[in-house]
């Protein structure tokens, strides 16, 4: 039996759109039994009322995909148990962890048939061909590498830099509230003004260095966005009260949570009373919410061989 255990992450951090993201300290877990013939699925937790328990199941497919992919000849059957505790659909990149779980298993199988040891991976490899699927470099990267990532795709592939951070803690809002990430990309523009570009940029680079040497008032300053969040917070009822309402109960800067609809609080004190005003906030535009204390972790995706 093979265990990957891959953490939440938060993509964006304001400014850095597409570039930037952070491994938070909440975990999915997956395990695939060998087992046949046929493939069976069962989920806990988060989303497990909804998420595939077939082949559509994106672990599910995404390894047996993988495997073709790979040249690799899928097992002739397996058990997959997927227990979540990263919310669904909420800008913390459970779908990144459920993508990265599916190459992870494909890269560990093709290992054990070559006699090698199933945990030791090429994860640059893996890293190239979670990103080439699910897209999202900004979520797949931190979530593989653990910590604060920025990430740069060009030519030659995707080239990633593991930024280590100050010790940094988080008040997530998720509001029940459908906002896919298809719908958050389609409302951003096509192109940008020279002064909206240059805004954001000289912010990335700040808010890099702010998390590296844990300058509050440098990542006060620089967490302001010009490329996606003006397109996308309308679009969330009451997400700029809620981001106003963290502000007011003393956190340190609010940004959206990679594409949304949650809410990302950075802080140092005042967690619950940050979380409680958040959410009020969503209360008073009508939707529920949830929130969640989260830490920056530099633990990156875990991949262990267990006894059957
Ligand atoms: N950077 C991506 C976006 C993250 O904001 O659309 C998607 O999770």
């Amino acid at each position: 039996m093979i265990r990957v255990r891959i953490p939440a992450t938060t993509a964006n951090l304001g400014p850095g759109y597409d570039c930037m993201g952070l491994a938070l300290d909440l975990w999915n877990t997956f395990e695939m039994h060998p087992r046949g013939p046929g493939y069976s699925v069962r989920t806990f937790g988060e989303g497990a009322e909804i998420l595939p328990t077939n082949e559509a199941n994106l672990t599910l497919s995404t390894f047996l995909s993988e495997c073709k992919n790979m040249g690799v000849a899928p097992p002739e059957g397996v058990h997959l148990v997927c227990h979540s505790t990263v919310p669904c659909a909420s800008g913390l990149g459970s779908s990144s962890t459920a993508t990265l779980a599916g190459v992870l298993f494909a890269f560990a199988l093709k290992n054990r048939l070559a006699d090698c040891d199933p945990a030791d991976l090429d994860r640059s490899a893996v890293l190239e061909r979670a990103i080439s699927i699910e897209g999202h470099g900004d979520n797949v990267a931190p979530a593989l590498m653990g910590g604060f990532v920025i990430v740069m795709p060009d030519e030659s592939g995707v080239l990633t830099q593991r930024v280590p951070i100050a010790p940094l803690k988080v008040v997530v809002c998720v509001p029940e509230f459908d906002f896919p990430t298809s719908k958050a990309r389609a409302a951003l523009p096509d192109s940008y003004s020279k002064e909206d570009a240059i805004y954001n940029i000289g912010r990335a680079m700040i808010v890099a260095e702010a998390l590296r040497s844990g300058d509050d008032a440098m990542l006060a300053r620089a967490m302001r966005d010009r490329i996606h969040e003006p397109y996308r917070l309308d679009l969330i009822p009451g997400a700029r009260s809620v981001q106003s309402a963290a502000l007011d109960a003393s956190a340190i800067c609010v940004a959206l949570s990679g594409a949304g609809p949650g809410i990302i609080a950075f802080a140092r004190e005042g967690f619950d009373r940050i979380g409680r005003a958040m959410k009020d906030a969503f209360t008073v535009a009508s939707l529920r919410s949830r929130y969640w204390i989260l830490d920056a972790t530099s633990e990156g995706a875990d991949i262990t061989r267990l006894p059957v």
